[in-house]
């Protein structure tokens, strides 16, 4: 649970604090006013990764030579620095740290916006990334392996690329790309077979149909990648790039038998996407023993009534929960929600 988050320069915010509440939070505030960026910085702090931006370099507030992102969090305080300058500096209680296992190993989040539709009908890097952003909460082993493998992988691109007299050079990368290629493969499989009856599960209950989606993890070399690399070296040698291995690979949704992707109507879709990141959320709790953050941004307008009643219960109760929107006028009954809106750039109580 996050209890209390401090922004420096982070997006549009010279200066912010933030203090959320242990349960639901509502936020609402015109459009430009700095929702997305506050929930940015949340995932930032928790998980030094941008859901928006590819680079942390993007969310430096314009003019700033670098961000500061300040939170407590249980009973542990998070620093995450970032500057051209120096690059990404942690500190854990005050302690630096060189490395990010410690860091990472006590934050947890989930994040849902309106892009996820792109899970659905996007290109494959999406999924992939879903999965590495979930394997990273669930599995300690996850990050590293995948750090190894996309080494391994763009020396063995690079080799590629200059032709093939580096072909001996080229063998001396097969061997940490298969072994950290295997580990993420195998992952990503469980990973899916976990998420499979928790997606359908959201996806019925988010939509209240009662239609057959299916979820597969499909690699793209078939099951066994020392061999499929192996099989590959001719295509690699005319394409210049390593043409098989988990950076390839999918993750396959169904509707009724049916690709999602082309057959599902763009509310099913957007269906899909929020049962995907609702199974997410639910397997980190699972293999986490706690829930992560909720972090909910502008999803809401997107949903008909009866979709955002759905999605509204489908969030567990006793899970910190952070939801914007520009406008909660459609809600009914919010309960004990702490209620807040951003103001000339500071986050009051409404
Ligand atoms: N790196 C940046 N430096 C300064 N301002 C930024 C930066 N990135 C985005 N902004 C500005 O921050 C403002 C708030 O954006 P955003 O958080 O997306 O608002 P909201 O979600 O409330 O619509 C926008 O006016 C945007 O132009
Ligand atoms: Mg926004």
């Amino acid at each position: 649970m996050l209890d209390s988050l401090v922004l420096h320069d982070f997006r549009c915010f010279p200066r912010a604090e933030f203090h959320p509440a242990p349960g639901l939070n509502l936020l609402s505030a015109p459009n430009a006013s700095g929702k997305s960026s506050l929930l940015e910085a949340i995932c930032v702090l928790l998980r030094l990764q941008s859901p928006r931006a590819g680079a942390l370099a993007e969310a430096v507030r314009r003019g700033a030579p670098g961000f500061s992102l300040l939170g407590r969090c249980g009973d542990r305080n998070l620093a995450c620095h970032y500057s051209s300058a120096e690059g990404r500096q942690l500190k854990l209680d005050d302690v630096p740290q060189g490395k990010s296992d410690a860091y990472l190993g006590v934050g947890l989040a989930a994040f849902f916006c309106n892009e996820d539709i792109e899970l659905v009908r996007g290109t494959s890097s999406k999924r992939r990334r879903f999965l590495d952003f979930l394997g990273s909460q669930c599995d300690p082993g996850y990050l590293k392996n995948l750090r190894a493998y996309e080494r391994a992988l763009r020396s063995r691109n690079f080799l590629l690329k200059e032709g093939p007299h580096r072909g001996r050079e080229l063998a001396a990368y097969d061997g940490p790309l298969l072994s950290a290629g295997e580990y993420l493969g195998s992952a990503r499989t469980k990973l899916c077979e976990e998420l499979r009856p928790l997606f359908a599960r959201y996806a019925a209950a988010i939509s209240a149909k009662d239609e057959a989606v299916s979820l597969r993890y499909e690699r793209s070399g078939g099951h066994d990648f020392p061999a499929a690399l192996a099989a590959s070296a001719e295509e690699e040698r005319r394409l210049r790039q390593t043409v098989v291995g988990p950076h390839r690979d999918d993750v396959s949704l169904e509707v009724d038998g049916a690709a999602a992707a082309s057959f599902a109507s763009e509310g099913q879709q957007r269906t899909l996407s929020i049962a995907l990141r609702l199974a997410q959320a639910e397997l980190i709790r699972s293999r986490r023993g706690s829930p992560p953050v909720y972090l909910l941004d502008d999803v809401f307008g997107e949903l008909d009534t009866e979709r955002r009643r759905r999605l509204l219960q489908a969030l567990p109760g006793d899970a910190q929960r952070i939801l914007t929107t520009t406008t909660w006028q459609w809600l009914e009954e919010a309960g004990d929600a702490a209620d807040w809106t951003i103001r000339d750039g500071r986050v009051e109580m409404r």
